[in-house]
């Protein structure tokens, strides 16, 4: 057996802790199987690290994160925090931890199962297979200046993209489109803004390098009816901090639902994984959260961090069995638990 794998656990907040458990279930299941060790170390991280009195992202964290090979997140947030200001909000550090890791392209995979069920007909999103490449750095999400005014009748945000802040994340997009059917679309709104049309010319400037890259570009509003209306003409999307969290959303309603999503940030320090989906406080502690959005970004962090194709691959696969085989979670119709689910896909294992 090689060296362990060092791996920051972030389990943070609501369903946090109970998919990031069920990803470390699996992680170790895959590690007999596949012979590798994986060691872990907890941190506090969101609201758990405000409730023991410390900041979002307390330094304790940071250090361990950054000293780490990868770090997996559950998710941040809680109603109790939602009217504070924001250094005592758990969103806030989920922002410091991405900037800290300096991981600017957030990988976002959709790709709908047969028997993942979901609010949409089959007919339309059998076979969807896409990639939002989301930048996860910059943007409106961490534009300066910001806030709210003295007398708070106003508030602002700054949305600001530089051209080699598009460049590293397109090219990234760009690579991975290499990789798959080699269609890339970015997504924009540059018919209204100026960053948007930076966005536009220099993706553009950029698919000269790219030459078997289809490219081409669509406004955002646009590109929300399209992914409903017809999901299989994608393959991967590129787009900027914001159109990319809200579109990502969406692409959870094409797969089943939003708790199957998984993603990976990458291009810094550390690689972060996290399931694409937030706290869920309505379903906290309850064990009906679905844990293969955490799962498979444990996959993602096998194949991307590790290595580990055969055990990424294994895991994908052992979750469409499990899916097929009609074990399903409330959210998609089932009545499996969080621990029952995941029992099922190490079986599968
Ligand atoms: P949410 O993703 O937590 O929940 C949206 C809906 O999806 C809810 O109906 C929820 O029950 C359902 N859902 C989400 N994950 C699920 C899962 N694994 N299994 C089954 N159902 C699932 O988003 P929200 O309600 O808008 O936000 C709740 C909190 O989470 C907020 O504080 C928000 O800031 C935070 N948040 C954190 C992250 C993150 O940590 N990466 C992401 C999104 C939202
Ligand atoms: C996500 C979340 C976060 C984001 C929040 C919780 C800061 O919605 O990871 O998609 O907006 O990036
Ligand atoms: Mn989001």
């Amino acid at each position: 057996m090689s060296t362990p794998f060092r791996i920051c656990l972030l389990p943070g907040d609501g369903i946090g802790p109970e998919v990031t458990e069920a990803a470390v279930r699996v992680l170790e299941a895959a590690g007999r199987r596949f012979g590798f060790a994986a060691v872990f170390s907890r941190q506090a991280m969101g609201g758990a690290a405000l409730r023991a009195g410390g900041p979002p992202f307390p330094e304790a964290t940071k250090q361990a994160a950054l000293a780490a090979q990868a770090v997996l997140l559950g998710a941040v947030g809680a109603p109790e925090f939602d009217a504070e200001p924001p250094e005592r909000k758990p969103e806030t550090g989920l922002l410091a931890l991405r900037k800290a890791l300096g991981c600017f392209a957030n990988l976002r995979p959709m790709l709908r199962l047969p028997g993942a069920a979901g609010p949409l007909r089959e007919e339309v999103v059998a076979g969807a297979d896409f990639l939002v490449v989301r930048e996860l750095t910059g943007g409106i999400y961490f534009g300066a200046p910001r806030g709210f005014a003295p007398d708070r009748q106003s508030a602002e945000n700054t949305l600001r993209y530089s051209v080699p802040e598009i460049e590293r994340v397109a090219r990234v997009a760009f690579g991975l489109a290499r990789g798959r059917q080699r269609r890339l679309t970015s997504v924009d709104k540059a018919n209204v803004l100026e960053s948007s049309q930076l966005w536009r010319q220099t993706v553009t400037r950029l698919a000269a390098e790219y030459p078997e890259v289809e490219l081409r570009h669509m406004y955002v509003d646009n590109c929300a009816m399209q992914l409903v209306l017809n999901p299989r003409q994608f393959d991967v999307i590129v787009t900027g901090n914001l159109f990319g969290d809200i579109l990502s959303d969406e692409a959870g309603a094409l797969a089943g639902s939003l708790g199957l999503l998984p993603s990976a940030s990458v291009g810094g320090a550390v690689d972060l994984y996290e399931p694409v989906h937030g706290s869920a406080p309505d379903l906290a502690g309850r064990d009906r959260a679905n844990p293969v959005g955490a799962i498979l970004s444990a996959a993602m962090m096998l194949r991307h961090t590790f290595r580990q194709e055969p055990a990424a691959a294994a895991i994908e696969a052992a979750v469409r069995r499990t899916l097929e085989a009609g074990t399903r979670t409330a959210d998609l119709g089932g009545s499996v638990g969080t621990r029952a689910m995941t029992d099922a896909i190490i079986a599968a294992l």
